[in-house]
């Protein structure tokens, strides 16, 4: 029986993040997998390989939309989906790999197999019990299953399964307009398929600034993508080579069906708890299947920490991997933190879409004082120049003291560009420190300089 200051279960970037942290930190540290790679839903199955996806299929559009007016004269490239799933798959394979030398190198102990806790300090992997002072669970998520609806992961998938078809289909529909509908939805749709999304609400991607839901579904539909807005899927089967979607408006009750090569279910995700043990040792669940944490991410059971996807809070990469990282330090003495306000949310569609902290309906139902800058990505120079100026920055800050409380992007390079405003809001900044800091001309950073410029007496180029 092997003994360790620390067991983390599941390696997902909560999980492989909070084992490095601990290992640095000088606690003898394993993580239990059961995958045959590390990495976890976000390496294997998830974010990596969808960018993947999307990096190659945005060139293609790129391309098609841009080249000729750049005087860059090629024939449409043509498409070898055998060759683009081998570089998705060489990309997911250059990662894990890349989280199982870092194990290596921190000599972290990579337990395989399925992880059981057995009692508060034990963890039964395969025949084998191992102890440990403290568990951390980092089980991640799985896509939660739609009545009606049943995935074979080949006609009707889930974000699995839509990045192993075989075949490019002709046509696709999309259950739900979140984030994973809206991204795979976006790759089938640059490769020619038809795509059409059905969505229960009268917006997409909920939760984000009204403002750009609006512009965000108009760009999509620009690019060829179709809306189906307030209507509840109620079945999706294969049969005969296809498969059969059947909705119901939620305004006037006849039900409609519409058919497509590719189903793909994309309403949400629960968390993965299954076979752990977790109410065995007496483990709280709250009433949405989340376990249970403190402020320091302990659960009532000493000694058991839970992080990431199967806790509350949202289902992202990033946010897992701060948790980890602050779980490790909390087991180490020291005081982990995450800042819950400042967690950026990016869709990595084209243009890409970006936000941090409030947006404009928060702030509305709050009553909370705020002024807007925005700016239009047609004022920017380098955007111009490179055909990419659709879109715009919006900043809010607080009405009296300037404070940034939230930022707003979609354009080009948004998931990177929301990283400058991230840091000025975790220095408490306001909008006029971000206006007063020098900006290389001609970036697409200036536009969130001058975003930042109209929350004060105005930006230059609008
Ligand atoms: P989601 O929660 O983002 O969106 C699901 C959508 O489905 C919602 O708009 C909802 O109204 C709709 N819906 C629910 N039931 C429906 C029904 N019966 N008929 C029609 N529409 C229905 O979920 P999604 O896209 O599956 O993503 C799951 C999680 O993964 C999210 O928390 C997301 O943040 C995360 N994720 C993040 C990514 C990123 O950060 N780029 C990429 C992929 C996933």
């Amino acid at each position: 029986m092997a003994s360790y200051d620390v067991i983390v279960i599941g390696s997902g970037p909560g999980g492989y993040v909070c084992a490095i942290r601990c290992a640095q930190l000088g606690l003898k540290t394993a993580c239990v997998e059961g995958r045959e790679t590390l990495g976890g839903t976000c390496l294997n199955v998830g974010c990596i390989p969808s960018k993947a996806l999307l990096h190659a299929t945005e060139l293609l559009h790129e391309t098609e939309a841009n080249f000729g007016k750049m005087g860059l004269k090629v024939l449409r490239p043509d498409v070898d989906w055998a060759q683009m799933m081998a570089y998705k798959d060489e990309t997911i394979e250059g990662n894990t790999k890349g989280i199982e030398f870092l194990f290596k190198k921190n000599k972290i102990d990579w337990l395989k197999g399925w992880g059981t806790i057995t009692e508060p300090g034990k963890v039964m992997v395969g025949d084998e019990v191992h102890e440990a002072k403290n568990i951390v669970v980092a089980t991640g998520s799985e896509p939660s299953p739609l009545p009606g609806v049943e995935v074979d992961e080949k006609r009707v998938v889930t974000s699995t399964g839509a990045l192993e078809l075989e075949e490019i289909p002709k046509s696709m529909v999309v259950i739900g307009a979140g984030v994973i509908g809206l991204e795979l939805g976006s790759v089938y749709n640059r490769l020619g398929a038809e795509v059409t999304v059905i969505e229960y609400l009268d917006v997409i991607t909920p939760g984000m600034d009204p403002e750009i839901q609006k512009t965000f579904q108009r760009t999509l539909k620009k690019q060829g993508l179709k809306f189906i807005m307030g209507a509840a899927v109620q079945s999706a089967k294969a049969a005969k080579g296809k498969a059969t979607v059947t909705y119901k408006p939620k305004k006037g009750d006849a039900e409609e069906t519409v058919q497509a090569d590719v189903v793909l279910l994309a309403t949400g995700r629960r968390p993965y708890t299954e076979g752990l043990g977790l109410d065995t040792v007496g483990v709280r669940m709250n009433a949405r299947g989340q376990v249970e944490t403190d402020d320091h991410w302990k659960t009532n059971v000493d000694g058991i920490y839970s992080i990431g996807d199967c806790i509350d809070g949202p289902m992202l990469a990033h946010k897992a991997e701060d948790e980890g990282m602050a779980v490790a330090e909390t087991l180490a003495g020291q005081a982990g933190h995450v800042n819950y306000n400042v967690i950026p949310g990016v869709i990595y569609t084209h243009p890409e879409v970006a936000n941090v902290g409030f947006n404009e309906a928060d702030l509305k139902d709050a009553g909370h004082p705020y002024k807007v800058g925005k700016f239009s990505f047609m004022g920017n120079a380098r955007a111009k120049a490179n055909h990419a100026a659709d879109g715009f920055v919006k900043i809010l800050a607080d009405k009296e003291t300037d404070r940034i409380l939230g930022a707003h992007i979609i354009g080009p390079m948004a998931g990177d560009l929301i990283h400058e405003i991230c840091v000025a809001m975790e220095f408490g900044a306001a909008a006029e420190d971000l206006a007063r800091t020098c900006h290389a001309h001609p970036t697409y950073s200036e536009a969130v300089r001058e975003a930042a410029l109209a929350c004060g007496d105005g930006p230059i180029h609008s």
